[in-house]
């Protein structure tokens, strides 16, 4: 983290592109989850259009949360960190600048293709062929920029951030390309190369790294950055940080049956899966309290400091995940819990409590230095940090209790061994933990909603007062 020999040949352009779509994108994301968490608890939402029906707005909901806010973060983070950790500009700015229109290329066509229904109909990888080729080319050029960057690095050491980065890019990019192989019968649809139990092993082998990879370690480099940064202290161990990037890297290829517990997959592939499942606590836990430990000494920065409390909670809900995730991972328990919305509880206590958490912290750091201006209002963002905190909240107990709730009456046997319960019965007793769910993310949506005018409302004192210039604090 050394500084720059001269900020001005940092290429930030990029980097500033990508953090404001980030925004963008969570605000629309939040929106159409708030939509489809309305159309569960009230299914006459669907209006009778298909084109905005639950089944054809739920991928629009998660590519737009992963690949495009997530996406976006990341791009942005990493452009960021690797500059000033090797205290070189990017290899090529008009690669990077490429690789922002080419995803944004990719994210418009989702939008459009996925309502209109258009689909591989594999989850997380729907778009069809055409698209999957755009995602490679640009991917790839991602990584051959970011590789380059680093072999140009003016310090010694590539810091431990850059390699978590390495390690998204490289098996996403393997991972993409496998999951997506498939024979074109048309300019929109095309047939996977694989077919039944391999097909399925292939998808969530796929499924699991997009989270242990995308969602997973490229926001672990985001975390290991920006938690020193911000806690003003070196991170805590930067030998565990070493052992819990190899150790996570390794672990998490082997996890992927652990979505295909009681399915035509060899039950060793499963056992295997769920033995690697709770092996990943250790690393995990092992990154989360490398994290927290940086903060000795700096705990009482979280009284004034807004931004900091971001990332701590993400940290929470980062050990909170996994250690969930690896006890769902037990094939008894998967009984339980499969299918039922303790997994979208799951699911979002990452995806929101960690992922988005730890993302909206490092744009609240970057984006006023990127535009050398202080932050328009600290106290909004107090208050999103509290609506987004209690949206979570709210979101992920109703999951819980839900997700419990339905497992547990699919299973009840009267003694004639009938079942208790008749499945629409199970489906009203959900629908006030789906009000509750959409009320939090209404909570979410508007915190979110929130954060983008605080963040236009700063980059917008950049051409009102170039006094705010001298009072940025770049570090
Ligand atoms: C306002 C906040 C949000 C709301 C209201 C919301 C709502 C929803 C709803 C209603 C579903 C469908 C659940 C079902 O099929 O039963 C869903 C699925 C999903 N959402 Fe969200 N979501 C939000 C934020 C996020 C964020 C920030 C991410 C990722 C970074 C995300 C990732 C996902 C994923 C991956 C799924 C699929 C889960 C699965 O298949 O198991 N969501 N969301
Ligand atoms: C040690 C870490 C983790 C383990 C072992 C783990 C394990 C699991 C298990 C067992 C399931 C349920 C599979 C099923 O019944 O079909 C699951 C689902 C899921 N988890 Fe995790 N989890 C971990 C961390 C995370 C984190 C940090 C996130 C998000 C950032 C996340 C996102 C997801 C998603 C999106 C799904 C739903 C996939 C789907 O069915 O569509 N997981 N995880």
């Amino acid at each position: 983290m050394q500084q720059p020999v001269n900020e001005s040949a940092y290429h930030f352009g990029v980097v500033k592109a990508f953090s404001v779509a980030s925004v963008v994108y969570l605000v629309i994301g939040a929106i159409v989850g708030v939509y489809i968490a309305g159309e569960l608890a009230w299914p006459w939402l669907n209006l009778n259009i298909p084109y905005i029906s639950f089944g054809r707005l739920r991928p629009v909901h998660t590519n737009t949360m992963i690949f495009a806010f997530g996406g976006c973060a990341l791009f942005a983070t990493s452009y960021y960190i690797v500059q000033r950790t090797s205290s070189v500009a990017l290899w090529s700015n008009r690669l990077a600048w490429f690789t922002f229109w080419g995803w944004n290329a990719v994210i418009v066509s989702a939008f459009i293709t996925l309502p209109l229904g258009f689909t591989s109909g594999k989850e997380y990888a729907e778009l069809e062929w055409p698209i999957d080729i755009v995602i490679t080319i640009v991917w790839v050029a991602y990584l051959f920029n970011y590789v380059m960057t680093l072999a140009n690095r003016k310090v010694s050491h590539i810091y431990v951030s850059n390699w978590f980065f390495l390690a998204m890019q490289v098996m996403i990019s393997y991972l993409h390309v496998v999951n997506s192989l498939a024979i074109p019968v048309g300019p929109f649809k095309a047939y996977s190369l694989f077919a039944g139990p391999q097909d399925a092993m292939i998808q969530w082998w796929y499924g699991h790294n997009a989270v242990g990879f995308f969602l997973t370690a490229g926001f672990l480099g985001i975390m290991y950055y920006f938690i020193p940064k911000k806690a003003n202290r070196p991170i805590y161990s930067y030998r565990l940080s070493v052992l819990h990037f190899w150790t996570l890297i390794f672990g998490y290829v082997w996890l992927g049956a652990h979505h295909l517990h009681y399915t035509a997959l060899p039950d060793w592939s499963g056992s295997l899966a769920a033995a690697f499942s709770i092996a990943m606590i250790f690393p995990s836990w092992g990154g989360a309290v490398n994290g927290l430990m940086t903060l000795s000494g700096a705990w009482y920065k979280l009284r004034t400091d807004y931004v900091l409390r971001f990332l701590v909670i993400s940290l929470a809900f980062y050990a909170m995940s996994t250690f969930e995730g690896p006890i769902m991972g037990i094939r008894t328990v998967n009984a339980l819990s499969h299918y039922t919305d303790w997994t979208i509880g799951h699911v979002h206590s990452g995806a929101l409590g960690w992922v988005a958490m730890v993302s909206i912290g490092s744009l609240y750091y970057m984006i006023p230095r990127l535009f050398h201006v202080k932050l328009y209002s600290e106290k909004l963002v107090n208050v999103h940090f509290w609506m987004a905190t209690i949206g979570i909240s709210f979101y992920v107990i109703a999951m819980w209790v839900s997700g419990i709730t339905q497992g547990l009456m699919w299973r009840a046997y009267d003694d004639y061994g009938a079942l208790v319960y008749t499945f629409a019965e199970t489906v009203a007793e959900m629908h006030p933990y789906y009000v509750l769910r959409w009320l939090g993310g209404v909570i979410f949506m508007l915190g979110a909603m929130l954060m983008l005018y605080n963040i236009i409302m700063t980059i917008r004192q950049t051409e009102e007062s170039p006094d705010n210039l001298s009072v940025a604090a770049v570090s």
